[in-house]
């Protein structure tokens, strides 16, 4: 019995790494996709990591457009932390204030070709 549960531990820790990029998958699909897939609600996400902030054909606010530096991988957390700290006055109202789903998220972001 005690050694079944340890193996189920390890099963899940094992797990829970490589994971990281589908766990954001799934929650993409649940709290940003209706306005980040292809809606015209926001911009595309597609290659944006590493890319200039605010840039592109979407309309993006003043808050953005004018906002210094690159989607590195802090710029996208804090971002997601908290969108109205990182650029006071976003269009962008959603917030994330789980860290591990953050991190998931991020993680899948990159994946955004
Ligand atoms: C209700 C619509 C909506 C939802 C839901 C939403 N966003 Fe956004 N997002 C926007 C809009 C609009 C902008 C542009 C904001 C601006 O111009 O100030 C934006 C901008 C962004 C940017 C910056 C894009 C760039 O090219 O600079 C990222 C990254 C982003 N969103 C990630 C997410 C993630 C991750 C989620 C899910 C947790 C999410 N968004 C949910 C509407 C949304």
């Amino acid at each position: 019995m005690l050694r079944l549960a340890a193996a189920a531990a390890l099963a899940l820790s094992l797990a829970a790494a490589p994971a990281l990029a589908a766990d954001g998958a799934q929650l993409f699909n649940m709290q940003c996709k209706m306005c980040h897939g292809g809606s015209p609600m926001g911009p595309s996400l597609a290659g944006v990591a590493g890319q200039k902030i605010g840039e592109g054909t979407f309309a993006f606010s003043p808050a953005l457009k004018n906002k210094e530096g690159v989607w590195t991988d802090a710029n996208l957390d804090a971002f997601l932390k908290s969108p109205t700290t990182f650029a006071p006055g976003t269009k962008m109202m959603i917030s994330v204030p789980n860290d591990e789903n953050r991190a998931a998220l991020v993680a899948y972001i990159k994946t955004l070709k």
